[in-house]
């Protein structure tokens, strides 16, 4: 893989318009909790329904997870893999080798296959699979569903230039989508796979607390998920480093200068970075396991 630490990230959904996706055909076996937002941004990126087959851990599974998503439920797994242009596996960790074992025989020559499992190197799913297939790991987060997410994208010794397009295409309505080796995989869990989860965390903790400081919780809800959206957004438009803007709402003596003071007093900095650490460190050891 080439070195391609210094990429910008860029919005994926305002990136040229990539390779055409209305005829690709996209098999995801395993839509469940992070294979169910995949398929929706492929859809959302030009993925025709008929062409998503979904194949769970049985049909009736399939069939809930198709009519949910808006995709195809596959009868099998050797149906899904019918034809497929791109095999997304979205099963746990755990399950992956034997899976692709057990697939081998049935993928398509030439299929991209695209795993999202944590913890399982491209080296390991490729000498599961038959010498030269394209393999690429996807490290995604939960808000791609809604086309604010970020992805990772790690390829293989087999991925052309034009599988790397299809792919980036085909997370083109991801949110952000981003190259990175696999010794940055860990560092991308603790700043965006596994931090969807944290900031989840932290909305419910500052939503309590405005509803103990007496607001209702609906309005409670909205002023907390719009403010951190809001904040977000002015970041991420203006470029201002966030120490800058956060020194633009510190008026001396005031409330946010007084708020911050017990924010830094309670150790959630050292909190954070510590939630983020062990995402990180649980990554590393998940891959040498
Ligand atoms: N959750 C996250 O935020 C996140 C983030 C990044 C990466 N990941 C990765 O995403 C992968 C899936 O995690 P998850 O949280 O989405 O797990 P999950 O919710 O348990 O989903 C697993 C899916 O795999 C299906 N499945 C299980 N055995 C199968 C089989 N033999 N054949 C076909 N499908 C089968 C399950 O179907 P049934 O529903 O029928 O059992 C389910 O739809 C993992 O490898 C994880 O490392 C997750």
């Amino acid at each position: 893989m080439d070195d391609s630490t210094a990429q910008t990230p860029e919005r994926t959904a305002e990136a040229t318009a990539g390779p055409e996706l209305a005829d690709l055909r996209v098999a995801v076996i395993g839509a469940g909790n992070m294979g169910g937002p995949v398929v929706r941004t492929l859809l959302a990126a030009g993925v025709r329904p008929a062409h998503l087959r979904i194949a769970n851990s049985g049909p009736a599974s399939s069939e809930r997870a198709a009519a949910e998503l808006g995709a195809t439920a596959a009868a099998s797994r050797t149906e899904a893999l019918e034809d497929a242009d791109v095999v997304v596996l979205g099963v746990k960790p755990y399950q992956i080798l034997d899976l692709v074992a057990e697939l081998r025989g049935d993928l398509p020559a030439g299929a991209v296959v695209v795993s999202l499992a944590a913890g399982i190197t491209l080296a390991q799913i490729e000498q599961a699979l038959p010498e030269g297939s394209p393999v690429v790991r996807a490290m995604p987060n939960t808000p791609i569903s809604v086309g604010e997410g970020a992805v990772g994208l790690m390829r293989g010794t087999a991925v052309t230039a034009a599988q790397r397009e299809l792919v980036h295409a085909l997370f083109s309505h991801a949110g952000v989508a981003v190259d990175i080796t696999e010794d940055q995989v860990h560092a991308f869990i603790a700043a965006a796979g596994s931090l969807a989860g944290f900031a989840f965390a932290i909305i419910e903790a500052m939503t309590e607390e405005a509803v103990r400081q007496g607001l209702k919780r609906d309005l409670a809800d909205a002023l907390v998920q719009q403010t951190l959206r809001g904040a977000a957004t002015m970041l991420l438009e203006s470029g201002t480093h966030p120490a800058l803007a956060k020194a633009g709402v510190c008026s001396p003596g005031g409330t946010t200068a007084e708020g911050y003071a017990a924010f830094e007093r309670e150790g959630v900095r050292a909190g954070l970075a510590a939630t983020m650490a062990a995402a990180a460190e649980r990554s590393r050891q998940l891959t040498e396991d």
